[in-house]
């Protein structure tokens, strides 16, 4: 891994480029303070950037993935199709194990292993047909997130004429390839005039809202309002917030939807306070294989996370800590979940999958 000097401009923002034989990734562990791009050149390297959230967000680790899985094709020395695909299964696996919730992960991978099982010819053949795969699922990515945008104006409320809408987490062009879901909705909105402000949940532990989200705001010039997770609900009360929208990081066949930790909270506000709730993502995010949330694998990360803020440890030793990273929000809390092919209530995805 390398660290390349800031560029001129960071607007639009690309979190994952391909450029010279290698990915580069904006370092979203160093935004807002610092503006760096990192070189992936292997797949090891790609894993570790996704484990530590040098990349982040559902979408961007599964194209993040899909690069790591060429990068490590490219590198294995056969001319054998079966012992290629045996170590591109072997790849597959690291890159499996780097962060279990995302479901676009394993959709991605998926997706290579299928490439290059159905691509003939040689080895060559196939590192070409790879890079090509993720080429283009890095592309899809950018054109669906742009759909969701604008699919969902058709369910934002149309009162007030422009809304204030709350949203978790970062979902942004950094999550994604350069657009967003939640935050693409936002952008979609602001662009048609819809949009007063967004409200940004700070998002602890990780800070992904008062530090990503934020960010891509004020590189946007949407007018942005960062509050500590636990104002949500008086704002809503006080009567600030029009409407909720989040990202999901997988999302079971019931349309329950797991999201970064304290999306399910607020939903739990917003059905108190009769605001709609939107679950913004593109189908990849979906997971029909399971049934509900509670089959969902919620990732654990290290305590640091809580009990240290820079370099300052908030908590005495010899106290616990639980850290989940994500949690499950029941469908019946959902408004409607917006994908690329439009706004459907939570119960209705799977007739959504089969059109
Ligand atoms: O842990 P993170 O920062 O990868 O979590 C990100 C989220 O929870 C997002 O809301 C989700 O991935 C959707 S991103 C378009």
């Amino acid at each position: 891994m390398s660290t390349n000097p800031t560029p001129q401009s960071t607007n639009p923002v690309y979190p994952i480029i391909w450029q010279e034989d290698t990915v580069l990734l904006i370092d979203q562990t160093q935004l807002p303070e610092k503006y760096t791009t990192v070189a992936i050149t292997n797949s090891q390297e790609m894993a570790q950037a996704i484990k530590t959230m040098v990349v982040r967000g559902a979408p961007a680790i599964g194209v993040a993935a899909a690069y790591g899985m060429y990068l490590g094709a490219r590198e294995i020395q056969t001319t054998d199709r079966d012992s290629f695909l045996n170590q591109l299964e072997e790849i597959a696996q690291q890159l499996r194990q780097t962060r279990p919730t995302a479901v676009n992960l394993f959709w991605a991978i998926a997706r290579m292993l299928e490439t290059a099982r159905e691509t003939s010819g040689s080895v060559e053949q196939l590192q070409v047909s790879l890079l090509a795969t993720a080429q283009a699922i890095q592309a899809e990515d950018l054109e669906t997130c742009q759909t969701i945008g604008d699919r969902g104006l058709a369910v934002l409320p149309s009162h007030p004429q422009q809304l204030s809408v709350l949203t978790h987490c970062n979902t942004g062009a950094l999550a994604t390839v350069g657009y967003g879901t939640a935050l693409g909705v936002i952008r979609s909105a602001w662009r048609e005039g819809r949009l007063n402000r967004v409200y940004a949940d700070e998002t602890r532990p990780r800070l992904q809202g008062a530090k990503l989200t934020s960010w891509e705001c004020v590189q946007e010039g949407i007018p942005v309002t960062v509050i500590t997770d636990n104002m949500a609900a008086h704002c809503m009360k006080q009567g600030l917030i029009d409407a909720v929208v989040v990202g999901a990081d997988r999302i079971t066949a019931n349309g329950d939807t797991a999201n970064k930790i304290g999306t399910y909270s607020l939903a739990i506000a917003a059905a108190a306070h009769k605001i709609p709730f939107f679950v913004a993502a593109p189908l990849s995010t979906i997971d029909f294989k399971l049934a509900t949330g509670c089959e969902i694998p919620i990732e654990e990360r290290h305590p640091s996370e809580i009990y240290q803020v820079g370099a300052t440890r908030l908590c005495p030793e010899g106290v616990e800590f639980y850290n989940p990273a994500f949690d499950v929000t029941p469908a019946e809390l959902i408004t409607a979940i917006i994908t690329e092919k439009g706004a459907v209530a939570p119960g209705e995805l799977v007739d959504l999958s089969n059109k």
